[in-house]
């Protein structure tokens, strides 16, 4: 079997040209192209181990966002392998649903001892692709987590590009030092390294390619954080899996419950999803 061997195909019947991949190593979606045209960003050096976490499309970051004293950044949900619960199927509109989950084994509760189960619904229509992340807790004890959906939209080119819905928000700058800053300019234009995470965020961001006229928009639900990533120019170039020149053509706008721990009662699910929308 190859390394991309049992990748995951939601196809709209109706065009052939309209589909989502789904790769189980992480269920990292690595491809949502609409209507020919791919909307996410793989960088041309991802690499398909099923080890290392691939580096573009949709990683799925679970029970930790960022470095992690029990385990490796990001958490393990990235780099295991999940099982397909429900392979692809179109419903009587066309639209189609497969559902993929994650449940604790020996591997996870070395790093962290709770039984639970993560449910993944992905749904493609039309102009949209939706993504519904369920956390349970199987434990008789509670547990907390942080969670996000690393989104790696592909651009033209960053510089035009505008995201739109978050100013007047505060954010916290992981490039500066974690300081607290007060964004002024919505649209945003990234134009340099950028790692921030804004809070209390609106539940619709807008993704807005200007050289080709594309526009995403982002719904949310229970994701009450936005991480928005470049690497830029230098640390681009530091990363083994990241081409030296495609940081122009990626931005990551990440929704999450990250700001503070959830703490999930045992017998509990937290339920959390995120809607791109060509507009
Ligand atoms: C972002 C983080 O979500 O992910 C960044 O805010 C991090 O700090 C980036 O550099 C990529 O992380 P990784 O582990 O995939 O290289």
């Amino acid at each position: 079997m190859s390394e991309k061997g049992d990748i995951i195909n939601l196809t709209l019947n109706r065009d052939s040209n309209t589909f989502v991949r789904v790769h189980p190593h992480g269920a990292t979606v690595i491809a949502w192209q609409w209507k020919g045209k791919e909307l996410l960003f793989v960088s041309k050096q991802a690499v398909f181990d099923n080890k290392k976490a691939i580096r573009g499309g949709i990683p799925v970051v679970f029970p930790n966002f960022g470095p992690w004293e029990l385990g490796p950044q990001h958490g393990f949900a990235r780099t295991s392998k999940w099982k397909v619960e429900k392979e692809p199927v179109a419903d009587k509109d066309g639209n189609v649903t497969a559902v993929l989950s994650l449940e604790d084994d020996d591997i996870t509760r070395a790093l962290w001892d709770y039984r639970f189960k993560l449910t993944y619904t992905l749904t493609l229509s039309e102009d949209s692709f939706g993504m519904k992340f369920q956390v349970e807790n199987k434990d008789n004890k509670p547990f907390d987590f942080t969670c996000l959906l690393h989104t790696y939209f592909r651009t033209s080119d960053v510089v035009k590009t505008d995201v739109l819905g978050l100013g007047n928000l505060q954010y916290i700058d992981k490039v500066k030092g974690g300081q607290t800053f007060q964004q002024v300019d919505d649209p945003i234009i990234v134009e340099e390294n950028v790692d921030r995470i804004y809070l209390n965020t609106p539940n619709e961001i807008l993704i807005k390619d200007k050289e080709d006229g594309t526009t995403v928009k982002l719904t949310k639900d229970n994701f009450p954080e936005i991480v928005l990533w470049n690497p830029w120019k230098e640390k681009a170039a530091a990363m083994g899996d990241f081409g030296d020149e495609e940081y122009p053509n990626m931005i990551c706008v990440e929704a999450g419950y990250v700001h503070k721990p959830y703490t999930l009662q045992p017998g509990s699910v937290f339920e959390a999803s995120q809607t791109l929308t060509v507009v």
